[in-house]
């Protein structure tokens, strides 16, 4: 029978409970803490270390909150953010259950405690920082440039507005990794599935009236895994923090592999 639980030095031990900061709009804070260990020492379980802030003066959003205990509290909490306002995607992490941008993720709109976890199934680099490699590595795999093919023209390339339209719902992917960590395919297959994310980029380059390279890029998604392990769960649409649809970017390229192969046969 399958294990689904996680492994025990997986599974988060209670932590540290900080002292509370004492007045104002007080919230609680459960935040995900893990070191990995030095070279000779035994690895540590993971932990939820608890902090009550007041967050009456802080920005609205979760990572002000985060930025604060980081200033304020503990400053060997670890976390990625750069743009504070959703359009570099390295804020990603797991807020109260839901996969989403902590810079723009407000706090007014969870109730109760607020549990910050990393994003869910990647090995942990440190704290709430998730390890992408393999995640990028799969990106870079689909030739995510422009395959135009043939000699430089004279001009640019250009597209007519229909043809421009066609990438609305794809180009602003900010690569954030929250639609392939919510997905139990990506889950289970992630080293042989490409996933949400990577597929919509695909999709990307497909429905753009410039790139040449449809017929490679459609072949190398041609097997039982790279793109046939999305089996329309949809937690990818749902959790989205940009509100793009993964999932029907993953549909149009089915539709185009099948296509592709009724031609060939
Ligand atoms: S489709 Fe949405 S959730 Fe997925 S990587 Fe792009 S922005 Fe992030
Ligand atoms: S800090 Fe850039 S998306 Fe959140």
């Amino acid at each position: 029978m399958a294990e689904l639980r996680l492994p025990p030095m997986s599974r988060p031990e209670g932590g540290k409970a900080w002292p509370s900061e004492e007045k104002g709009d007080l919230r609680t804070f459960s935040v995900y803490r893990w070191t990995p260990p030095e070279d000779g020492e035994e690895a540590a379980r993971p932990r939820l270390d608890t902090f009550t802030i007041d967050v009456s003066s802080l920005g609205a959003m979760v990572l002000d909150a985060l930025i604060h205990i980081k200033d304020n509290i503990d400053s060997s909490l670890t976390f990625r953010r750069s743009c504070r306002e959703g359009v570099c995607g390295s804020c990603a992490m797991n807020i109260n259950g839901t996969n989403t941008l902590a810079c723009t993720q407000r706090m007014e709109d969870l109730r109760g405690d607020i549990r910050v976890l990393p994003l869910p199934h990647m090995k942990v680099v440190k704290d709430l920082v998730s390890d992408l490699r393999a995640a990028y590595a799969q990106y870079e795999s689909v030739g995510p440039w422009l395959k135009a093919g043939g000699e430089p023209g004279e001009r640019e390339r250009l597209q007519t507005p229909e043809e421009r339209e066609r990438l609305d719902g794809l180009w602003e992917c900010i690569l954030c990794f929250s639609c392939s960590t919510s997905c139990p395919s990506y889950w289970w297959n992630s080293e042989k599935y490409l996933g949400p994310a990577t597929l919509l980029q695909v999709s990307r380059w497909v429905e753009d009236s410039r790139d040449g390279g449809d017929d490679e890029r459609l072949a190398d998604l041609d097997d039982e895994f790279r793109l046939y392990r999305c089996h329309t769960i949809m937690n990818c649409t749902k959790t989205c923090p940009k509100g793009l649809n993964p999932a029907k970017a993953i549909a149009g390229l089915k539709r185009r592999v099948m296509e592709r192969g009724r031609v060939r046969t």
